[in-house]
């Protein structure tokens, strides 16, 4: 018996990364997962975003665990898909007790004066109103049910603090802890818990990729995955580079299951003590 028999869990930006470890974590608790993704490329993003073959994959370690999983190509920037890609999910499943606004983008690494503006649209489009759209097609049926349930959106670091070059990325976290705070007050009364995970640097390729390992290291012809996990893991009190996507899973595990019955609208930060003030 897995503590989330019987739960249906709703998950953005389910490819690969985070959003594949939740799928395949909560699976193996039990739970059956409706997941979606864009599985192409926007012109912003600094480096490549996830693909149909990804998906494919994430459904295939979660029938590994012995759930089922609805996959579906979906773009969370668009109210109607979203809906959709839940409705398919709810045909196979026929409820949702979980949800995850996991899906994310980051911006071109620049200062704030210097960030072009579809690159900033982009960034909030996803992050803030993507988010947003997961909650709005996931929590009329939620309350319908009556039968309570649990959502975690996914914060950052830069939910609690200021990262150079990251403007609109830090803005677009720091806003899903307003939405977070204001839903957790608005859904209490319906048993509806509603919190936010704050990873550290996470070993996914939002982490692992040029353009960040120019950041810790500017100087090209002196870089080493060596000297850039160094000074990544100055960032944190346990002097960890990263976190895996499966820290993070492990969280959300317990902010969603039975265990966390009573946690609603707080950030938890999953990082080795990074976001520490
Ligand atoms: N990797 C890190 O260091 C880190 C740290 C803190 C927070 N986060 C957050 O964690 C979450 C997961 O990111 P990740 O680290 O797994 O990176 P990732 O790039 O591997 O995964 C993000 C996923 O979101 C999907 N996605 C992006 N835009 C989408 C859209 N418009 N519609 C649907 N899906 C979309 C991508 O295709 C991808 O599969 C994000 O919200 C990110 O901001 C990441």
């Amino acid at each position: 018996m897995g503590e989330l028999d019987g739960k249906v869990a709703f998950i953005s930006g389910a490819a690969r990364g985070q959003g594949r470890s939740h799928a395949v974590t909560l699976a193996r608790a039990g739970a059956r997962i409706i997941g979606f993704d864009l599985c192409a490329q926007i012109d912003t993003v600094p480096f490549d975003m996830a693909t149909p073959d990804d998906l494919a994959l994430t459904k295939k370690l979660v029938a590994e665990t012995g759930s089922e999983m609805v996959a579906v190509e979906a773009d969370v920037r668009d109210q109607a898909a979203v809906d959709s890609a839940l409705a398919e999910g709810i045909e196979a499943f026929d409820r949702v007790d979980i949800v995850l606004g996991n899906a994310g983008i980051i911006n071109n690494y620049v200062k704030t004066w210097q960030i072009e503006d579809d690159d900033f649209r982009n960034v909030i489009d996803v992050n803030v109103i993507g988010v947003w759209h997961t909650i709005k097609a996931a929590v009329p049926r939620m309350i319908e049910q009556g039968k309570g349930g649990a959502i975690v959106l996914t914060g950052s670091t830069g939910s609690v603090s200021g990262i150079s070059n990251l403007a609109p990325y830090v803005a677009s976290k720091h806003a899903v802890v307003g939405i977070m705070r204001t839903l957790a007050k608005e859904l209490g009364r319906y048993k509806i818990r509603v919190n936010v995970v704050m990873p550290g640097n996470c070993n996914t390729p939002m982490f692992d990729n040029e353009g960040i390992h120019r950041l810790y290291v500017p100087d090209a012809e002196n870089f080493s995955m060596e000297t850039f996990l160094q000074r990544a893991s100055t960032m944190s009190l346990m002097r960890n580079p990263y976190v895996e996507p499966e820290d993070i899973s492990n969280a959300i595990l317990w902010l969603v299951s039975p265990a966390g019955h009573l946690v609603t609208g707080v950030t938890l930060p999953v990082d080795g003590g990074t976001a520490t003030p």
